[in-house]
């Protein structure tokens, strides 16, 4: 199977809505972020499998724009891991992953704010995957930023209103020249994207799993894949 998804994965984009680490958690008595943590662990396994497959960008919706709305403790907990888990952890020399952060960082930690700079500016020059990572991510949000700069831009007068198109659009997003995501993958069971790369997701394929985040393995990740080749994609044609 690996060598049927290496030829198959090449310039595939998947975006990974991380969720179900509360009733992950709840469900052994747990704490929240207890799941959070486990979670974290999940993340960094399935980075380096989709490394390993070939796949040529991953993204991972990891704190939305929405989640400020959860208890403070849990929000921290969230932070916190960030900072000390997943940002300190991107071995990004060692991994060759070009790191992205999607979302208004404005809000986060000054300290936070530099760390993941140094890390998207050291991986610059990396030649494997595109890892980016959602954080304070939300889809309308980045419509808005997108559209303040368009009209910024045409206040100034050094942009027509027809001028602006699909392609101008889409160069305003924090996924400025990256492809869009081919599947997105959402474990836990529910149906929805929560805000994820709404723009983006135009024609993506959706594949909703019964699993939760903390317990989903490199077998679940074949399993999408799997079912992503089997999709007939038309993107409007026939
Ligand atoms: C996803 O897991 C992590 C974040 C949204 C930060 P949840 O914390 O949403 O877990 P559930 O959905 O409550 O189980
Ligand atoms: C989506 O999960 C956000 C992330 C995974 C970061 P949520 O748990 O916040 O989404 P809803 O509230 O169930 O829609
Ligand atoms: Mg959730």
């Amino acid at each position: 199977m690996a060598q049927q998804l290496d030829t198959r994965a090449e310039g595939l984009h998947i975006g990974f809505i991380m969720d179900g680490n509360g009733r992950w958690a709840k469900k052994r008595g747990l704490p929240r972020n207890a799941g959070h943590r486990k979670g974290a662990q999940v993340f960094q396994d399935i980075t380096r499998y989709c490394n390993e497959l070939g796949v040529a960008s991953a993204s991972f919706y990891a704190f939305s724009t929405e989640n400020w709305k959860r208890p403070a403790a849990e929000v921290a907990g969230i932070m916190g891991l960030f900072k000390d888990y997943l940002v300190k952890a991107f071995d990004y020399k060692k991994e060759n992953n070009r790191v992205c952060f999607l979302g208004d960082r404005t809000p986060l930690a000054k300290d936070l704010q530099e760390l993941m700079a140094e890390i998207e500016e050291g991986s610059r020059q990396n030649t494997g995957m595109i890892l980016n990572v959602a954080i304070n991510y939300g889809g309308r949000d980045e419509l808005v930023h997108a559209v303040r700069s368009i009209a910024g831009q045409v206040r100034e007068g050094g942009l027509l209103p027809e001028q602006i198109d699909e392609q101008l659009i889409s160069d305003r997003l924090y996924t400025a020249g990256q492809k869009d995501p081919d599947f997105i993958l959402r474990p836990s069971g529910e149906m929805r994207l929560s805000n994820f790369l709404l723009w983006q997701c135009a024609y993506s394929e959706f594949i909703y799993m019964d699993v939760l985040w903390p317990d989903f393995t490199r077998h679940h990740l074949d399993l999408a894949l799997d079912e992503y080749n089997h999709r007939s994609r038309r993107f409007g044609g026939i």
